[in-house]
């Protein structure tokens, strides 16, 4: 039914021809919502979707999650506005180290949309990295150190070791709070995390959120995950996409770790990102 063309061997694919401001069928949104798990991450080019129409694919999806930390749009309390202004230089940017979102939470998301409004001539790409590869090519004895183990992970102003400190400038255009009771304490999933309808694990740690594996001391865990992250990110397990305006990007958060590409001073990027919970089916 979709007309699907792969990015890479492993994690991403175009899904052509399709006008996501027309509405979508029962039938439409299930064979979306398989793409979804079967690529990771779905890309629909040149689409230029308002914030309703955004909305609405989302909820094929899932339903729409108010976030921690993250200051939404006035205008819309579901919708972020990831923005890097051009005259902001050498500051940090959103989602500007590999992670999997707010992995922190009970129930961490099921996964994001993000809708291309203003995106530069070059650079601001995204990075998605298939954790399912990544775990299922693990060398032997450290998969089974990872089977092993639950994972910590901490929101706390911004997980443990990329807490910014005070002098580094963050991005004035996206404005983050802190003091959440409900982010600000420690979480166990478990470091394979078994998605709830691929039927496969993945890895599930990241070096913004992850403190340490349970039971052992953040000394000890350190070169453990050191040598994840390393494995977890390998080209081969990777997807890059070079944004046009108008295009949108859904992916599934715990199949799929991501990284926004920071190498765009001097131009200005924004996107609009809404995030949901676990999909209907
Ligand atoms: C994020 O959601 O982590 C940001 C991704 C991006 O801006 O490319």
């Amino acid at each position: 039914m979709l007309d699907i063309k792969p990015m890479t061997g492993a994690i991403g694919a175009e899904i052509l021809g399709l006008d996501l401001k027309a509405s979508i069928s029962v039938d439409l949104a299930k064979a979306l919502r398989h793409a979804l798990m079967d690529h990771q991450v779905i890309v629909f080019r040149d689409q230029h979707l308002d914030i309703a129409a955004q909305k609405r694919l989302t909820r094929v999806f899932g339903s729409i999650l108010r976030l921690p930390y993250v200051e939404p749009m006035a205008e819309d309390p579901e919708v972020i506005a990831v923005l890097k202004e051009a005259s902001e230089a050498k500051v940090g940017v959103f989602g500007g180290e590999w992670h999997s979102d707010f992995s922190f939470l009970e129930t961490p998301p099921a996964g994001s949309v993000l809708n291309a409004v203003d995106v530069p001539e070059v650079g601001g790409d995204t990075v998605w990295a298939n954790q399912v590869l990544a775990y299922e090519t693990l060398p032997d004895e450290l998969r089974q150190t990872v089977d092993a183990h639950d994972a910590i992970h901490v929101g706390k102003p911004y997980g443990a070791k990329y807490a910014p400190p005070a002098k580094h400038r963050a991005s004035n255009s996206i404005r983050m709070t802190r003091g959440d009771p409900n982010a600000d304490i420690e979480r166990r999933h478990p470091a394979a995390l078994p998605h709830p309808r691929a039927g496969r694990k993945a890895l599930f740690v990241n070096p913004i959120y992850t403190t340490r594996l349970n039971g052992m001391t953040d000394e000890a865990s350190a070169p453990i995950l050191e040598a994840l992250y390393k494995h977890s990110i390998r080209p081969e397990f990777c997807c890059r996409l070079r944004w046009r305006p108008g295009d949108v990007a859904v992916w599934d958060n715990r199949l799929a770790m991501h990284c926004a590409v920071n190498d765009y001073d001097g131009a200005r990027r924004l996107l609009y990102r809404t995030t949901f919970s676990d999909t209907p089916d």
